[in-house]
This record gives structure tokens, sequence and C-alpha cells, in this order.
């Protein structure tokens, strides 16, 4: 099989069904009732919903050095099942991902994975300590092309130095994400600081930590003339500082994880470790103000910080655990959840935030398209009309930690595909042959 013919599908969910051929990588033709020939695989799409496919700016795949938990295979899996053509992989391995010796390992096992295409991000920082600036310039130069670096996992706190990295970024053309947490505030801190924690005896994580830095990064980054990206965006007080950074014309942009749009820290009750996450699950209040700022455009895009953790790192004391969640199979579910079915997005809306924003931020060109003929052929169809049932152990995870275990969720994709290639199909991964 050489081609795909998709019958009846409709893009972004809005036209009258159209079939849909891919070829080359590449969408072919878009017509009715196009005549399938010998060498192509049909897919018949009964009008489901067609997308240009998923970009996630924010993935940990844990290779090298945690390979127990997840690798560029499993990940890859995971991605491509949850509807996704390109993740960017975070710097926080072992070793790190501050060399182009590393970021271009990243790069070539992604590719010969094939499932999707993984972008490393680099560190900022030289092994995430926050003392001295990585060779951002050569990790650019590799074959990965890094275009994206963050310390994530950790806050480039020092403001001389992030003010350097802004610079030296800018004059790169490369983009600074920034995972916002003082760390002065934050000291053995396990939990959003707020009536809830204080109850449950957590300490707690106050918003102040996170927009203290959101605002300072502003500044410096208005004050470079540079671009900077707000990781994992979690309080309401930090949607009111983008308004205002947006309106001064500050080159700001920022992601929000499908957790802090659904969940909310009353999940804390039962002391379970899977709801622990950096930055914390807030209040039900900040997830209103999330999912509203996702819908008008403050927040840009949806990132999952797909972060997964070894049974021993989340089934212990609260305190101990490990923060972090899994999130690319269940992303587009929990956006379908909560922004498609409360009316605050329609699905080309859907593509906006899971797809052309994130692709337009660090500057793809090959993602994020349009779904028309002649753009690259990196697409999703997703049933918008089925349910599923999530099942840690089920998923492509090597890692089993969602925290919508047993949860039923809206929306289901159903086929992935890469440059033509079809990379996963109803719940099962396809691998090149
Ligand atoms: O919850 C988190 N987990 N937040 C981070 O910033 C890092 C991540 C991880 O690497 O596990
Ligand atoms: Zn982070």
């Amino acid at each position: 099989m050489t081609g795909v013919l998709i019958r009846n599908a409709r893009p972004y969910g809005e036209d009258s069904p159209v079939d849909v051929r891919l070829g080359d990588g590449q969408i072919l033709e878009i017509g009715p009732d196009l005549a399938a020939n010998d060498s192509e695989e049909v897919i018949e799409a009964d009008g489901q919903v067609l997308l240009p496919g998923f970009v996630d700016l924010h993935t940990h795949l844990r290779e090298p050095g945690r390979e127990d938990t997840e690798t560029i295979d499993s990940g890859s899996a995971a991605a491509a099942l949850g509807g996704y053509t390109a993740v960017f992989a975070m710097a926080n391995t072992n070793p790190v991902a501050d060399s182009v010796v590393v970021t271009d390992y990243v790069w070539r096992r992604g590719q010969e994975v094939g499932l999707v295409d993984v972008h490393p991000v680099g560190a900022v920082t030289v092994g995430l300590a926050g003392k001295q600036l990585a060779e951002m310039g050569t990790m650019a130069a590799g074959i990965a092309g890094v275009r994206m670096f963050s310390d994530d996992g950790h806050c480039v706190d020092d403001p001389l130095l992030m003010r350097r990295a802004l610079e030296y970024a800018s004059s790169l053309g490369v983009l600074i994400a920034q995972h916002a947490e003082e760390p002065r505030l934050t000291v053995g801190a396990v939990a959003h600081e707020g009536p809830n924690a204080a109850r449950l005896g957590l300490s707690g994580w106050p918003r102040a930590a996170e927009e203290s830095i959101v605002a300072r990064d502003a500044i410096l980054a208005r004050d470079a003339g540079s671009r900077v990206h707000i990781c994992h965006a979690s309080t309401a007080g930090t949607v009111e500082l983008l308004i205002w950074a947006k309106s001064q014309g500050i080159s700001i942009t920022a992601e929000v994880t499908p957790h802090h749009l659904l969940l909310d820290d009353s999940r804390l009750a039962t002391y379970d470790a899977v709801n622990k996450v950096n930055p914390p699950l807030r209040e039900a209040s900040d997830a209103a103000a999330l999912r509203k700022a996702l819908a008008d455009g403050t927040i840009d895009c949806v990132a999952t910080d797909h972060a997964p953790h070894a049974e021993q790192e989340k089934c212990c004391e609260f305190a101990s655990a490990r923060p972090g969640m899994l999130g690319l199979e269940t992303a587009l579910s929990i956006v379908v959840e909560t922004m498609v079915k409360p009316g605050l997005l329609d699905w080309r809306g859907v593509a906006r935030v899971l797809s052309e924003r994130p692709a337009e931020i660090v500057g793809l060109d090959d993602h994020g398209r349009p779904v028309a003929v002649g753009e690259p052929a990196n697409l999703v169809l997703v049933d918008p009309d089925t349910t599923w049932t999530v099942r840690g152990p089920e998923l492509a995870s090597i890692s089993n930690n969602t925290p919508y275990e047993a949860m039923t969720l809206p929306g289901t994709v159903t086929a992935t595909f890469l440059r033509g290639r079809v990379t996963a199909r109803s719940g099962k991964v396809r691998k090149r042959v």
C-alpha cells in the first residue's frame, strides 16, 4: 500500500464530508467521491473530524536515563495514539540534554522509531543547574536543529542569567520556555497553598511563586526584545499577567496542561500521589480562568507535560512522591470534555490550540498546517461521538500514572497520519515495516 484514501471525513468538523487522498507525504486531493486505486488503503471515516496532527510543546520521554519509565519508542507510541505528529521532549533526562550529543541522539532515535517527530528541547543551563548557560548555539546548529530551550522541572530563577538567555536566544532565533517557579517560595512545597492543603497538612506552593516569575520574565523579554514562553500556566493571576503583557506588545506565549483545565486540588483528599504535579493542581476558580483564557487566546495552546513515573515513585507517601502525570493519550479527550462540550471551543479551535499555535510558537513549518491540497499529510482523525474508559495498564506508556484512571471520556483518536503514513489506528500503533 503506497497511499491512503480517507472517505467521508469532515475537515475541522465543519464541512460536509469529503474524501481525502494522501500520498508522497502530502495531501494529494480533496473532493467528493474520489475513486480508490489498487495501491491505496481505504479508511472509512463515516463523518469523523479531520484535523492537523497535534503538536505537543511539553513532553517528558525519559530517554536517556530512565528507560524503566518511558522511552522514545513507548512515548512516541503514546503520542501517535493521542493524535500527535510532533512532540518536544524536555531536557531533564540523564544525562541532561545540554549538549548536541544528547539532542542529536534524541532526534535520531525519534526518526528511527518513526511514529512522531521528536524534537529535543535543549537545556538553558548546564546540567539544569541554573549557573552557566548551555551551548544553545551548538544544539541549534546540530542535526536536530534545536529550536526550543528549557530547564523544565527547574526554573531559571537567576534574573541575570535569564536575561542573558533571552538575549542569546533572540540572536539565535530560538525560544526559551520557562518553568515559572520562584524556588525560594516553594521550598518543601507539595500542594497548592490554600484551604485544602492546610486541612490535609500538606505544605503549600503559593500562586505567587509562579506569578512573580511570569511578571519578571515578561519584563525581561520586553527589554531584551525577545520571545518567552510560559510552561504549564496554572493560576488565574498568571492569566491576568498574560493579558497585561500581551496588551503591552510583549512577545509572550503560554501553554496550559489538560490536567490544569480539568482537575483541582479537591482531588488531594485521598492523599493519592497520582494527583501530585508541579505546578500543583490549583482551585476550581483557577481552572475556570484557564479554560476561559484558552478559549479567548490569552493562553495560546495546550501542552501535556506528559510526565511518566515508576510505580515506586508514585505509590508512596505524598511528600516523597515525584510530581507529574501522564498526558499524551488523554489530552484530546480532556480538551473535548473541558472545552468542546461546554461550547468554549469548536473543532477549528481545537485545531488551533492542539496543533496550529504550538507549531507556530516553535516555528515548525511542516506541522499545524491547513487541511488542504499540497500540505504535508500530518493529520488526525477524531470520532467525536464515542467515549472510552481510561485504564493505565492499557496505555502505551511504560508508566501507569494517569490521574484519569477508570474515567470515561469523550472523543476518540481513530487514526493518526505522519507524512501520509498511518502511525496509529483504532487504538493500535502501526510501526514502520
Ligand atoms: O510535574 C512535573 N513533572 N513538573 C515538572 O516540571 C517536571 C515533570 C517531570 O519531569 O516529572
Ligand atoms: Zn515544568
